[in-house]
């Protein structure tokens, strides 16, 4: 599906993102592994978290909606039902993450595997960790899904993270769980740590000492409720299109205000936008809770700036936002240390940095990130979605803020994390 966007108009009002990709996924696995059932309020409905759902059902869990809530009543840390082959369609964090669940379980094997764009996903990152505990993982080519994972007992080991990815992370503390002794995972930067706070709020023994994460297996691991507050990677589109074009001023309701997911709203502080709103900060994190934020942003003047690797990981998702606003910046905008972004949806190097070319801007890609140099707007044009739902909605973006506008072809992609997208932005632009 093809969609028109832009020039203009300006962004107005109260936005209310829609629900956390990432923490709807870990609410449908963990609420799952629960000894008891759990009430999960503002889950997020997309395909990629109805690819959760479908999973967790397919290993034994009755997903229920109650009063505006979701039950997941689940098998338990150890009882996930051997079955048909599970297919996790186009979500990476459900690809990661499961088995780290089902690792441990001894006698029992799985098969994932999903759409086009996650065959071409790597798995080794988590499958070298959990060979390591003792389990058995065969994937094609020892690197791609299909994925068999074969249930042994594990033993608790202390790994270093090659790279900071918050799904190794995830996946190496599950498989902790069901691991003898302790499990440490230690992490080259900080990424985001959902399952690190739901694993202290599981009652998991998880200490934290530095970069140096450790879980210890619980005697019972039970949830009560989840509530999943509004996704900053969602809201981050139209933040950026309120910076972007003249006019604007925005409110965002009932963002999580997680400090390890709230990188890109620094980044923006740092090119000079109009943004004011309370972030947790790293010294006041929240070791078992989800924290609210409401930001307020309006157009205004940006200047270029520097995303060091250490910041990275605070922005992953949002680094192809970040090339669009230096098109628009003063001076140069680079962003370096973010290799991992070649292995997302789509090569998002490479999309990002053809896909704005393609619209007029003076971008280049390095091996391990970009540099864009302002020159004051983008003609606009057509953009390719390749599949990648953060890709399209950055289309919608640029061509809000170009001269000509932009057609995003493949626009459906944007249903992965953001169904409503388009009608959203069509609310706050009148
Ligand atoms: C995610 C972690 C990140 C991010 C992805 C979601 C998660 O991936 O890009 O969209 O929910 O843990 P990596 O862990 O591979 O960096």
């Amino acid at each position: 599906m093809n969609a028109r966007f832009g020039p203009g108009p300006a962004l107005r009002g109260t936005l209310e993102p829609p629900p956390d990709k990432s923490i709807s996924h870990r609410a449908a696995l963990l609420g799952a592994m629960s000894a008891t059932p759990v009430r999960v309020t503002n889950y997020l409905a997309s395909a990629d978290t109805h690819s959760s759902l479908d999973a967790v059902r397919a290993l034994g869990a009755r997903v229920e909606e109650r009063d505006g809530a979701l039950i997941v009543d689940g098998p338990g840390l150890r009882g996930a039902a051997e079955g048909a082959a599970i297919d996790v369609g186009n979500a990476g964090t459900l690809l990661r993450l499961l088995p780290g669940w089902l690792a441990g379980q001894d006698g029992r094997r799985w098969t994932l595997d999903g759409d086009a764009s996650i065959r071409r996903r790597p798995v080794d990152r988590i499958a070298q960790p959990l060979v390591l505990m003792g389990a058995q993982l065969d994937a094609r080519d020892g690197r791609f899904t299909p994925l068999v994972v074969s249930g042994r007992p594990l033993r608790g080991i202390e790994y270093a993270l090659p790279v900071a990815s918050a799904q190794i992370k995830s996946c190496v503390l599950l498989a902790g769980l069901l691991a003898t002794g302790t499990t440490t995972v230690l992490e080259p930067e900080p990424s985001r740590d959902h399952t690190e706070r739901l694993l202290t709020a599981a009652g998991a023994g998880l200490t934290r000492d530095g970069d140096r994460i450790t879980v210890t297996p619980p005697a019972t691991f039970a949830l009560d409720a989840i509530h999943v507050p509004g996704d900053p990677s969602s809201a981050a589109f139209h933040v950026a299109a309120a910076a972007l074009v003249p006019g604007s001023r925005l409110t965002v309701a009932g963002m999580a205000a997680n400090w390890t997911r709230v990188g890109f709203f620094r980044i923006l502080e740092r090119m000079g936008a109009a943004l004011t709103g309370a972030l947790e900060t790293r010294a006041d994190a929240a070791p078992d809770a989800e924290p609210l934020a409401q930001l307020e942003i309006a157009h205004g003047p940006l200047t270029g700036t520097r995303v060091t690797p250490g910041e990275v990981p605070l922005a992953i998702d949002e680094l192809p936002l970040v090339a669009l606003l230096g098109c628009f910046a003063d001076g140069e905008t680079v962003v370096e240390g973010a290799g991992e972004l070649r292995l997302k949806e789509s090569d998002r190097i490479a999309t990002v940095v053809d896909g704005l070319r393609g619209l007029g801007a003076d971008i280049e890609a390095t091996v391990d990130g970009f540099a864009v140099r302002g020159t004051g707007g983008l003609r606009g044009g057509t953009l390719a979605a390749h599949g990648d739902h953060r890709l399209a909605m950055l289309g919608a973006v640029a061509g809000l803020a170009s001269r000509e506008g932009v057609e995003v072809v493949g626009m459906e992609a944007a249903a992965v994390s953001y169904p409503g997208f388009t009608a959203d932005l069509a609310i706050l632009t009148g």
